[in-house]
């Protein structure tokens, strides 16, 4: 039976696609505001041509920045042909303005582009880098970090980011580890989830949330060697159990999109791989929203060696579900052909162009295509002052304090203090890599600055000392006579912000250029003075040598526009930090691929890890890490005592609730992040020695107590044993540490 709803739509259809007949143009007016939108998008699917179709399948670059090689297009004459869909690397209210009246006013049927950026960690006020973001272990934070940047981005015309980058991050060499959670699948996955609600918000049509990205589908960051594109090979054990996971907690916070990796995946490239985009991202996650490639991706099957040419690899590409081509101009140059020669089927492109143009009604772009378009707006919302305040808390809360000896943390206002190293005054690399609309120019806060906002001018003595990079030492003199006046020596050092990101691999991850040989001549001139080092970079660092010259160190990531201040406040213990490593530091590059949830193998040593002969080891390394994941210092110290079970026996409808009793024994107020851990002792397929299964951070005032306590579920066990996901009976190790450095002192059964 035919309700009176259905009819009401049949006939909103009708007058629908009969009225756009009469005037194309404004078919958008002409669709009742309160039909759904995927009757509008039929409406309207049904007044385009095959070539209208495959425009909105089309991405083209602005070239206001460069995110990939340069391809020659003529964008503008696109655009109005109707064969251009999506812009990226375009903003500001007016820029985008300018190009969306050309869609809106000068194409026939007048459909809106989609504006595309990458909106990282922040658009104009920059946030730390997502690897510092991670270390804050803070998921409110998160969200509050990337909501800002959606309400700058949006106000700049930006409707849609390629973020957030949710690839699991194991090798140090990567560029782009920078750019993910670190190396851990659960942490990893809640923060995606963080990331997708502040970009999104809770109502897409509203004009300051835009869309969120998942990327790199699937397995950009286990690029054998750590080289940037490189060849991916792994078991579905592994693909399922630590690089997937992270992408389907994205949909289930709702993404509207995502974008495929340039790698291949046990021989068959992202893009054209329809294991990943058909059968698990559409048949097993239900995601309903589009795919866009990566840059170029479609063309780069040709040299990937899987598409004999362009044509060929179009078709490959829309076969395995790809919808948005991003600046490879193959949907625009082979599909229709490809459609009309037989060897693509014509509804793959009406999927694409379906799922593209209900993006489009999501966001409201059909109700007022200009509505990110607002100079008014752009004008009072950017480097709002709340948000600058916000990075200034972020960078704090990000940094980690990876040693403390000997109290040389925090600094207090009598001192005077020798600033030294080529980050000291940097406001150029501070805001790191991907940072957006950021600006290099002027306008971060330098550690310099912020360390004056606590102690003025007359008690700093700056040096620079060295560059990053290069073999020049004719500043140490300089720097060594600043130290010996000073009582303080504070070295701020690291990477350039190009050093990591994309195409930015390393096959050396120790300090560049003569920075450590300028800490160790430091440290011969004042032997006895504290030497502090506040580290700036894209990845996790050899730091051996470093860990054996400073009293203290502490890591900043790449703090971002509020850095310098935020760093400050942990310097003179403003904020206490908090921060916790995301990701291991290894004590040498050889110990690569080097995390805490690895197996355990046939042969492991014992775990206060002596040397045995024929064991798992290195002859002339241990094998842990130099700074292992979850590690983080406070000036303050928490004492875990009094671990709780609910039962030690359960049953797999049964919940556990594991608790800790945690003081804060120190001088300081302090933060803590309590992280829970579990092993699965024997599996059908064997399990790693630890892993995180929840995190909670509590604040304790000096003296407090608090008990934290965590349910497990046997959801919470699960895995991918190479058939099925399951859960197995049998006995699990369970812990709540302020780190993944510890050995398992209790246990419970699942029968
Ligand atoms: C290439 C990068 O891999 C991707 O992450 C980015 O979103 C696109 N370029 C667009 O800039």
């Amino acid at each position: 039976m035919i309700n009176t709803l259905t009819k009401a739509y049949i006939f909103l259809l009708i007058m629908t696609v009969f009225s756009c007949r009469t005037d194309s143009k404004n078919v958008v007016s002409k669709v009742s505001n309160e039909a759904p939108f995927d009757v509008k998008v039929d409406s309207l699917m049904r007044l385009m041509t095959l070539q209208e179709k495959i425009g909105q399948t089309v991405m083209y670059s602005g070239g206001w920045t460069v995110t990939g090689p340069t391809v020659s297009s003529n964008n503008k004459k696109y655009i109005k042909e109707g064969n251009v869909g999506a812009m990226l690397n375009v903003y500001s209210a007016k820029g985008t303005r300018d190009l969306q009246k050309l869609a809106v006013e000068e194409t026939r049927l007048g459909i809106p582009l989609l504006f595309g950026y990458d909106v990282i960690h922040g658009f104009r006020t920059i946030f730390p880098i997502n690897l510092g973001l991670a270390a804050s272990w803070d998921l409110e934070d998160i969200e509050k970090g990337s909501r800002i940047a959606a309400e700058e981005a949006s106000a700049e015309g930006i409707h849609w980011t390629f973020a957030p980058m949710v690839d699991i991050g194991r090798d140090p060499r990567w560029g782009r580890i920078s750019e993910g959670a670190g190396e851990d699948v659960y942490l990893g996955s809640e923060i995606a989830k963080a990331y997708v609600k502040g970009f999104q918000g809770d109502d897409l049509s509203k004009h300051n949330t835009i869309l969120a990205c998942a990327k790199h589908f699937v397995g950009y960051g286990a690029a054998q060697a750590g080289r940037d594109y490189h060849t991916v090979n792994m078991g579905e054990d592994e693909l399922r159990n630590v690089y997937l996971p992270p992408f389907e907690a994205t949909v289930e916070a709702g993404v509207e999109t995502f974008m495929t990796a340039f790698n291949e995946v046990n021989g068959v490239p992202a893009t054209a791989n329809k294991f990943i985009f058909r059968d698990i991202l559409r048949d097993e996650w239900n995601f309903n929203g589009f795919v866009v490639t990566d840059y170029t991706a479609i063309n780069e099957l040709v040299p990937h060696g899987f598409a004999e040419d362009e044509k060929h690899a179009t078709k490959l590409a829309i076969n395995a579900g790809i919808d948005m081509d991003m600046m490879s101009s193959a949907n625009r140059l082979y599909l229709e052909e490809l459609v009309n020669e037989g060897s693509v089927d014509e509804t793959l492109i009406n999927d694409a162009c379906r799922r593209i143009l209900l993006t489009k009604y999501k966001l409201g772009l059909f109700d007022d295509p200009y509505r990110y378009c607002d100079e008014q707006r752009e004008k009072e919302v950017v480097y709002k002052p709340e948000f600058l305040e916000a990075a200034r808390k972020s960078a704090a809360m990000c940094s980690v304090l990876l040693k403390n000896e000997g109290k040389g943390l925090p600094l207090n206002n009598s001192q005077t203090i020798a600033l030294i190293g080529p980050l000291a005054k940097d406001k150029e690399n501070i805001i790191g890599n991907w940072a957006a609309a950021g600006d290099r120019k002027g306008k971060a806060i330098s550690v310099h600055e912020g360390i004056q906002e606590y102690l003025g001018d007359s008690k700093i003595i700056y040096a620079k000392g060295c560059e990053i990079e290069g073999d020049d030492k004719s500043e140490f003199n300089r720097a060594i006579n600043a130290a010996k006046r000073a009582d303080k020596v504070v070295m701020v050092m690291g990477e350039d912000y190009d050093m990591s990101g994309e195409a930015a691999s390393r096959t050396n991850i120790k300090l560049p250029g003569r920075q450590t040989d300028l800490i160790k001549a430091i440290r011969k001139a004042v032997p006895n003075k504290k030497i502090i080092l506040v580290l700036m970079n894209g990845r996790p660092l050899d730091l051996s040598e470093e860990d054996h010259l400073a009293d203290a160190i502490l890591e900043t990531w790449f703090p971002g526009t509020s850095g310098g201040s935020g760093v400050a406040d942990v310097l003179f213990g403003t904020y206490n930090p908090s921060g916790k490593l995301p990701v291991t530091f290894p004590r040498t590059l050889g110990q690569v691929p080097i995390y805490y949830n690895m197996k355990n193998t046939g042969r492991p040593i014992p775990p206060n890890n002596p040397k045995e002969d024929y064991k798992s080891n290195y002859i002339d390394s241990p094998n842990t890490p130099l700074y292992p994941f979850g590690h983080g210092l406070s000036y303050t110290n928490f004492e875990y005592s009094d671990v709780q079970l609910s039962a030690t026996t359960i049953g797999s409808s049964d919940t556990l609730t594991a608790s800790v009793t945690i003081t804060n024994t120190g001088d300081y107020d302090g933060s803590e992040v309590a992280q829970l851990y579990v092993h699965d002792k024997v599996g059908s397929i064997t399990r790693p020695v630890k892993e995180l299964k929840g995190f909670e951070k509590i604040v304790l005032k000096k003296g407090e107590s608090k008990t934290v306590s965590f349910d497990l579920t046997v959801e919470d066990l699960k895995f991918y044993n190479n058939d099925t996901f399951t859960v197995e009976p049998g006995t699990f190790e369970i812990a709540i540490k302020g780190t993944s450095d510890f050995n398992f002192e209790h246990i419970f059964t699942l029968e």
